[in-house]
């Protein structure tokens, strides 16, 4: 993998198991492009950035990276990085954009790419829906209702039936609670509605579709199927007891809620009834768990007129990526070991399926360096995965965040994430090199994204 050495200091930590899959990830709507060609129908957010006042300084995802027409390209470029897995969404709005049969020129991008990865010895891992769910599923409601779970499922087996025999893994979701937390909630992402708690039944809503899927997908031949959930680990502002409790609410809606129902067969704290027969499966059918980690929460007790029972705190005294958030790399070591703590042996093997960190171009600086502050980001990430894997947490691989620089959503195009630097006016690509500052101490380094 592309990766700096991960223990430039500090003590020596064991290897990786060998073989332990080195990866990167993307998702359709954040680089495919394409919005218009095969057929494909509009997504909810292409909905949303087309709408005035949303999104980033109206930026699409219309062109994005380009990938639908240069997957070549970047397939060479996982092989010339020496990535074994790549990580990429189908876009549901391009595979079956109004319900109904599949739209076959839409199935057939995707059935490309799998045989341009098989080629160069890449291991397809495949997201059904990371977020750009159709348009026409929101107009029906969209996941405030239970019915779009069923239409979901149809088309998980129109994918898997037509790529299930070469693309080993699957995953079912990705982050289901950024849909209810931000798209629902606060009205931050797509679809932008603004109900606050009341957007809570969009969190079970989001669960039962997993639930279906994982039911039907080992017919179609999905050999290892699992999920990708966000989580966090929730400081207390204080040791002050209404703090303490408001951080354990705010854990319970943001990580446990979308993991306990898999993983134990019920909510946090009875935070819902219903649903649970359909959403907790058995835990065999599970391949792994996946976990996109970025930055602890550091919450306290709501003051007088918060919407929610907690307020989120800034994390101060550590570097922030450009997304403002903090840089933790124990984060990682500490949301694995709090994952093997709850769960124990009902956790199925763990891919860490995102992490990274973007960062914006600085003008007239070299822009294919990752710069120092993204090398140590991934050195020092890295070596808290280390430790998990020696403290015996069963993590088999590691995807970046991600392949490519891409729509960060509603923020656009300025939070650069990617091993590879893309040009937005000329789409060119460029492998970022290690930061030649990697390891110097901070005075020293030059100043770089
Ligand atoms: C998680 C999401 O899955 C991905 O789409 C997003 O770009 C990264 N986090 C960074 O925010």
């Amino acid at each position: 993998m592309a990766v700096p050495d991960p223990t430039p200091r500090g003590p020596a930590l064991p290897p990786f198991p060998a073989g332990f899959p080195w990866a990167a990830a993307t998702s359709a709507h954040q680089v495919d492009g394409a919005v218009a060609e095969d057929g494909r129908g509009p997504s909810l957010w292409d909905t949303f950035c087309a709408t005035p006042g949303r999104g980033a300084r109206g930026e699409t995802g219309e062109v994005a990276c380009d990938h639908h027409h240069r997957h070549p390209e970047d397939v060479a470029l996982l092989a010339e990085l020496g990535l074994g897995a790549y990580r990429f969404s189908v876009a549901w709005p391009r595979v079956q954009p109004g319900g109904g049969p599949a739209n076959p020129a839409g199935l057939d991008f995707y059935g490309r790419l799998v045989d341009a990865l098989l080629d160069a010895g890449i291991t397809p891992v495949t997201t059904f829906d990371h977020w750009d769910t159709p348009q026409s599923v929101e107009d029906a409601g969209g996941w405030l209702r239970r019915g779009p779970a069923h239409r979901f499922a149809g088309y998980a087996a129109l994918v898997a039936d037509r790529l299930a025999d070469p693309v080993p893994w699957w995953i079912t979701l990705n982050e289901p609670c950024v849909v209810t937390m931000l798209g629902c909630g606060p009205g931050e992402h797509a679809p932008g509605r603004t109900l606050l708690l009341d957007a809570l039944p969009a969190a079970q809503h989001r669960l039962l579709p997993h639930g279906l899927a994982v039911q039907e997908l080992p017919t179609a031949g999905a050999q290892r199927v699992g999920i990708a959930n966000n989580h966090t680990p929730v400081w207390a502002d204080s040791a002050d007891p209404s703090d303490a409790a408001a951080a354990a609410a705010y854990a319970d809606l943001r990580n446990w809620l979308y993991a306990d129902p898999l993983l134990v067969g019920a909510y946090p704290d009875a935070w819902f009834a219903g649903g649970l027969p359909l959403i907790a499966q058995p835990l065999g059918c599970y391949g792994f768990y996946g976990l996109n980690h970025y930055a602890p929460t550091r919450v306290r007790a709501a003051r007088q007129g918060s919407p929610f029972p907690f307020d989120l705190v800034q994390i101060t005294g550590r570097p922030r990526a450009h997304s403002g958030w903090p840089v933790v790399p124990e984060g990682l070591l500490e949301v694995l070991l709090a994952l093997r703590a709850r769960y124990r042996e009902a956790l199925p093997p763990v891919l860490v399926t995102e992490n990274g960190c973007g960062h914006a171009d600085v003008p007239g600086a070299d822009r294919t360096a990752h710069g120092p502050a993204r090398t140590d980001f991934l050195r020092d990430h890295l070596a808290a995965l280390r430790q998990a894997v020696a403290d015996g947490v069963g993590v088999r691989g590691c995807f970046v965040w991600s392949l490519l620089d891409n729509s960060e959503w509603a923020e656009g195009y300025e939070q650069r994430f990617g091993l590879v630097h893309v040009d937005f006016d000329t789409l060119a690509r460029a492998p970022r090199a290690p930061s030649a500052g990697c390891g110097e101490p901070a005075g020293r380094r030059r100043r770089r994204g």
